[in-house]
């Protein structure tokens, strides 16, 4: 099976490997592309991408924390990633007297960097495809619960065999094309990472939720970290005995720009992507997922904002959640409209009609129809799964009084609480938990469940629940007045002889009952669902792939993303969004002098920027037109966990970070138009310029290789 796919795979790649940009490619086969590659510019080889033998890029990227990227960018462990990557780190330094998020931080010696518990960095030692072994005592009468165990415990086999030196070595294995090919990739896991500098937010996060998801973009999204090893440059837990890593390779920085038609291309941990699903599956997400999770973020930002906008405290403690919140809730909004305007639903109707017709009496004879049945069973409890994931469990003190029940340890004889846990886990919730916004949006959300989860998807709980208090104001109003949790005094208080009150405790048995219910009632169906509809899918995809190419249907096929290291290239390009509009494909500082307003939270830049700027004081960092240029719009196939990758140019040197995707085209995680799908980047340029010029930190830059 695997022979035959990758033989499909290969001979797809060449009939069409002419088609524009879209993609996101495995390293290690990259010498399948490598020609398409240098054909649009690039001047390095395959080996340079990705070699296991020699010091190659990939070298040179991490996957940093647990959905970002991030790059070397000098050969003592410098990294470079974004603002809004290491801004849960930077909000945790952060304080009404330290407030890093709106001054920035920079550690103008290597004693003081930060140290960050728990972020990690992760370098691809390497990767292979293991289909053979994870298949091994696989045979095709296997139920598909069946097969996902045998999957499982190979998988742990072969883990355990790659990992077993310790040294911080990490393991995964990985389904691709819906578990026609596995590969197993094998990691360098570095855990004592410190935060070095991060530009005030006013730079960082310049423009804010409003200007998130769009272009013309002028956001100067980085910061900066430094991996730490032990003295043999080993991964090693944090201490102040520890060096500055040694990286095997490291991104030379280019400076001399960046025009259109460049080539580019992004190295880095791309997270999720649906390209290959059928038209009902994009059905759901355009006309019912998306919308409704939409409105249900809509009311929970607006009551954040209003807050917010009254307290400078409640900003930064909203801030990070804020971020998080209105960041899928904006791409939502994009990606609906990009849907509809491909048609998307209906040109998938349209290949699966013809598919369906070709797959008669074949291997691939009703695998459509299985499809649309399983959705049809899926669609009510994938509904009730959204409205309780985006409702009952965004309740942040339930959350929390769910978390703290949970360090109770009960056997026949006694029971304890970890206290100390208990303490660690209340300060940190306290720290960042405001009443009267939790209050708010639970009424707001939950009115919402009401009104339009149907009955029979609701707990039996609930349904008593709220005939008994007759509101949801009321049920709020217990909650919020009466819970223990709302006390940090109370719950400071609490000792092992308090397990019963705890889980009685309003806050909780909310959690609690819901999560109960979904446990049993919802989880189970979806679970045994989705199975069965992976093992329709390996088919149609490898239906899909033979039918394309015997009916020589133009489609490119490379694996959906599962935040694995992928190549995208594309190259620097405008677009137009709208008609009789077209963005050109870079910004400059002077955009950001547009924008300026110091009455706008979003536009209020550091009066620092504007006195270089009227004094035109650029240094080194202007471009052709006298301008220092901020960021740049590219063609490369990029998606959540791209964020913080190196943007490369032919030469294989750094010319940019990528942050962002254009607002028309954030669909591309389940079709991509090379007319529109756009990734947002920012000017390298315009870091250096922020680090010399803003941050007066130039000892950083005499770490780099700068090259013209
Ligand atoms: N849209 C970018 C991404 O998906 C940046 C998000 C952070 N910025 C923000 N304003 N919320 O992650
Ligand atoms: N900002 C995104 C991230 O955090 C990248 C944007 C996208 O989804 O392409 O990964």
């Amino acid at each position: 099976m695997k022979k035959s796919l990758l033989i499909i795979a290969l001979a797809i790649t060449s009939i069409f490997s002419a088609k524009a940009d879209e993609g996101m490619w495995l390293p290690s086969l990259i010498s399948q592309r490598i020609e398409d590659m240098q054909g649009k510019g690039f001047k390095l080889s395959a080996e340079d991408i990705y070699s296991i033998n020699q010091a190659s890029l990939k070298d040179a990227v991490v996957l940093f924390g647990r959905g970002c990227t991030g790059e070397l960018i000098s050969a003592e462990g410098l990294i470079l990633t974004n603002h809004h990557c290491g801004y849960g780190q930077i909000q945790q330094h952060s304080s009404v007297e330290h407030d890093y998020l709106r001054d920035g931080f920079w550690a103008m010696s290597r004693e003081e960097e930060l140290p960050n518990k728990g972020l990690t960095v992760s370098f691809l030692e390497r990767m292979d495809d293991v289909t053979e072994m994870i298949l091994d005592g696989y045979n095709p009468s296997m139920a598909e619960q069946e097969r996902a165990e045998l999957v499982k415990a190979n998988s742990d086999k072969l883990i355990k065999e790659a990992t077993q030196e310790g040294n911080g070595l990490r393991a995964t294995v990985e389904a691709l094309y819906y578990g026609n090919q596995y590969f197993l990739f094998l990691y360098r896991e570095y855990s004592d990472i410190r935060l070095v500098g991060a530009p005030p937010s006013s730079i960082g996060k310049f423009g804010g939720d409003t200007d998130n998801w769009m272009w013309p973009r002028h956001t100067g999204d980085f910061s900066i970290f430094r991996i730490y090893a032990d003295k043999d440059n080993n991964p090693a837990a944090y201490s102040k005995d520890n060096v500055p890593y040694q990286p095997k390779k490291y991104f030379k920085i280019s400076t001399s720009g960046v025009q259109e038609g460049d080539f580019t291309f992004i190295y880095g941990f791309p997270g999720r992507t649906q390209e290959y699903i059928h038209s009902e599956g994009v059905r759901y997400i355009e006309q019912t997922g998306d919308p409704h999770k939409i409105h249900l973020r809509t009311l929970r930002l607006d009551i954040m904002k209003k807050y917010m906008n009254e307290s400078q405290k409640v900003r930064i403690q909203y801030s990070s959640k804020n971020a998080n919140v209105a960041n899928a809730w904006k791409k939502w909004q994009g990606e609906v409209k990009g849907i509809k305007k491909m048609k998307t639903v209906q040109t998938k109707q349209e290949f699966e009609k013809a598919f369906d017709k070709w797959a008669k009496g074949g291997e691939f004879d009703g695998v459509i129809e299985k499809i649309e049945g399983i959705y049809a069973q899926l669609e009510p409890y994938q509904f009730a799964t959204d409205y309780y994931t985006e409702t009952v469990r965004t309740v942040e003190v339930a959350n929390f009084a769910m978390s703290f029940a949970r360090l109770f340890k009960k056997t026949d004889s006694e029971v304890t609480l970890d206290k100390a846990k208990a303490d660690e886990l209340a300060e940190s919730f306290y720290k960042d938990w405001y009443l009267p916004i939790d209050k708010e949006s639970f009424v707001a959300i939950m009115n919402e469940y009401e009104k339009n989860v149907p009955a029979d998807f609701k707990p039996a709980y609930y349904k008593e629940k709220l005939a008994a208090y007759g509101s949801i104001e009321t049920w709020a109003e217990d909650i919020f007045t009466n819970s223990i949790f709302i006390d940090p005094a109370k719950v400071a208080a609490i000792t092992a002889e308090d397990r019963e009150a705890v889980l009685k405790d309003p806050a909780t048995e909310f959690f609690n009952e819901f999560l109960k219910w979904y446990s049993n009632d919802i989880q189970p169906v979806t679970t045994k669902l989705n199975q069965d509809l992976q093992l329709a899918y390996r088919d149609y995809m490898r239906g899909q792939m033979v039918y394309c190419r015997t009916q020589r249907v133009p489609k490119a096929f490379y694996p959906d993303a599962n935040l694995t290291l992928r190549v995208a290239y594309g190259h620097i390009k405008g677009y137009s969004p709208a008609d009789g509009a077209y963005y050109k494909p870079s910004s400059t500082i002077k955009g950001i002098m547009e924008k300026d307003n110091p009455e706008i939270f979003d536009y209020n830049i550091p009066q620092r920027l504007r006195d270089i700027y009227a004094a035109k004081d650029y240094g080194r960092w202007a471009d052709a037109t006298g301008e220092v240029p901020v960021c740049f719009i590219a063609t490369n196939h990029t998606t959540g966990g791209n964020s913080g990758s190196p943007v490369i140019n032919a030469d294989g040197n750094l010319i940019g970070i990528n942050f962002d995707r254009v607002w028309e085209g954030t669909m591309s995680d389940i079709v991509f138009d090379p007319e529109i799908c756009r990734n947002i980047s920012l000017d390298i340029r315009y870091v250096l310029f922020t680090i010399d010029k803003v941050a007066d930190a130039d000892h950083l830059l005499e770490e780099m290789t700068l090259v013209e």
